[in-house]
């Protein structure tokens, strides 16, 4: 029977001219009747048919159409070859050795003095970043605010989240509230978009009138026990804040104080309440309610703001005592600003006028608050306030 030869290019013939089956791609073809194998030659998988020559017929015009398939498969492969070179660079595809392209991964052909040049460049261009701008690290301010559940307790906590919100960071809220951290002011917190820490004061208080102080205090306990570092303002939810106020806390080294615009108790009368000033210096107090006029500082719980680190490191300040700092229930009403400054600064002399002159007033205390009301019915439906409404 016939088996048929079929050399398709000279090229792959000279390396398989010892006729050994090398190649890992060979294909052995039991199947074949003929006694004839199948293989894949070389990488450019050009493939033959071996089988005994002697049983070709021989026919007429055989040497000239071998030629022609010969010559197809030159002009094939130069073709392909070139195919392969971009244009204007047929050294490079002459140089180049097809083998590795197909036998090995490929490498990167990477230049090692070019990518030593681009991070030098990167340094470079972030050493330029801070001399342009001068760099300086702010001050952070740590606002400490008690606060609890009641009609306007929303409206307060969003008003002066979102005075904190506009001053620039860092600025540490901690919000305080007693017994348990209440859904509605987590909801508030959690949506302000600042850094904030809402704690709990675990005391069973039966007095109304001292749970800010207890909560203060659970702030105080929070900031010294974890060495928090930055200026403390007790802001109370209810107050009114401008933003110039936090910008002059961070002029406060030690100990800053400035006069707070008051609505009376009785609600007839605005006053001033703070200090009375001379550039950088405190030299007296503006006094008001004659109940009070024994109190040694005259300062409202938001017309002052000191360093951190008087709290838990107050020999950098030279102060004698160690007995941890804070605001005292046993006092009289009124008595808790003066009776708390008093442990932080000896005199009006380790006092900072904030700012310049006490020039400015940056903040109210006024008393508008409706102690007894809850907050409104379908305040908890958060999902859905159009639900609410409909309810409603
Ligand atoms: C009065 C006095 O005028 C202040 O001198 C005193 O420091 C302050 O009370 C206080 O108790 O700490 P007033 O503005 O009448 O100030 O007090 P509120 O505004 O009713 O409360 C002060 C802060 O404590 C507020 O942030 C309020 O939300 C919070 N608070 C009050 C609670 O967290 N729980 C309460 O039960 C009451
Ligand atoms: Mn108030």
């Amino acid at each position: 029977m016939a088996s048929i030869r079929r050399t398709l290019s000279p090229y792959q013939d000279r390396s398989h001219q010892n006729g050994g089956n090398t190649s890992p791609f060979a294909l052995n073809s039991p199947s074949h009747k003929h006694n004839s194998t199948t293989r894949f030659a070389s990488p450019l998988s050009t493939f033959r048919f071996i089988g005994g020559d002697k049983h070709i017929p021989a026919r007429k015009g055989y040497r000239t159409w071998r030629k022609s398939i010969y010559s197809c498969m030159l002009f094939f492969i130069i073709g392909f070859l070139l195919g392969l070179a971009p244009f204007g660079e047929v050294e490079d595809v002459r140089s180049r050795d097809f083998s590795f392209e197909v036998n090995r991964p490929p490498t990167l052909d990477v230049k090692e003095d070019i990518v030593i040049d681009k991070v030098e460049l990167a340094v470079e261009k972030r050493e330029n970043v801070k001399e342009r701008f001068d760099y300086v690290a702010r001050k952070q301010i740590i606002v400490v605010t008690p606060t609890y559940n009641r009609a306007l307790q929303a409206f307060y906590l969003n008003r002066l989240g979102q005075v904190l919100r506009l001053v620039p960071p860092p600025v540490l809220w901690i919000v305080v509230e007693m017994n348990v951290a209440s859904t509605e002011t987590a909801d508030i917190l959690r949506g302000m978009g600042i850094m904030y820490r809402h704690l709990v004061c675990a005391k069973n208080l039966t007095n109304i009138k001292d749970r800010g102080v207890h909560q203060r205090n659970r702030a105080l306990e929070h900031i010294e026990h974890h060495k928090l570092d930055g200026i403390v303002y007790f802001a109370d939810d209810d107050n009114v804040y401008s933003l110039q106020l936090f910008e002059a806390m961070r002029d406060i080294s030690r100990f800053g104080t400035w006069p707070v615009a008051m609505l009376a108790q009785s609600k007839n009368k605005a006053t001033l309440e703070g200090p009375v000033c001379n550039g950088s210096q405190v030299i007296g107090w503006h006094t008001n309610e004659k109940s009070k006029r024994l109190r040694r500082f005259h300062v409202d719980m938001s017309g002052f703001a000191f360093n951190s680190t008087i709290l838990w490191d107050p020999k950098r300040w030279k102060k004698p005592s160690s007995a941890s700092i804070r605001q005292l229930d046993t006092v009289k009403e009124g008595f808790q600003e003066t009776t708390f400054i008093e442990q932080l600064v000896e005199d009006e002399s380790q006092m900072e006028a904030t700012p310049l002159g006490c020039s400015k007033i940056m903040n109210w205390h006024l008393h508008l608050e409706a102690h007894d009301l809850g907050y409104p019915k379908g305040w908890l439906l958060q999902k859905n306030l159009d639900v609410v409404l409909s309810i409603e």
